[in-house]
């Protein structure tokens, strides 16, 4: 088993915010996050696939397969737009890195089977200080 991460960025902007809640509570759980004039964040996306050497071409995956599968699925759907307002897979979610990285799961397992490997992790980094890692949830 070999592992292949390819990395990729983009810009978008977000809220944290319950509707339900005042500014004042929001504020106090989601900090900087929940300002309701929005704010963006330079997001790292790094995709990791696994799988068997393909003897012939020597890859786990064709990387430019790879890098269009993201920029198709993930990419164009995120990049300098707002995660609340315009980006259908994560519609009715909270706009956390958690979330994101869960649904950006989703949108690439299928394209990445397709492609001749298995998705192993996404991970995102949000801030210089922060990031998320989703593996997935185990077959059973
Ligand atoms: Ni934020």
């Amino acid at each position: 088993m070999i592992y292949l991460t390819r990395r990729e960025r983009f810009s978008a902007a977000h809220r944290l915010f319950r509707q339900e809640w005042s500014d004042a509570r929001n504020e106090d759980v989601f900090g900087k996050c929940s300002n309701p004039n929005w704010h963006g964040h330079e997001y790292i996306l790094f995709v990791t696939v696994k799988g068997e050497v393909n003897p012939e071409t020597g890859y786990v995956i064709n990387l430019k397969e790879l890098s269009k599968i993201i920029k198709e699925h993930i990419i164009e759907k995120l990049d300098h737009k707002n995660i609340n307002l315009e980006v259908d897979f994560m519609n009715g979610k909270m706009a956390t890195t958690e979330n994101l990285a869960i649904e950006i799961w989703k949108q690439l397992k299928t394209p990445v089977n397709k492609a001749g490997a298995e998705l192993h992790s996404v991970k995102i980094v949000e801030t210089e200080n922060n990031f998320v890692e989703y593996f997935g949830i185990k077959d059973l």
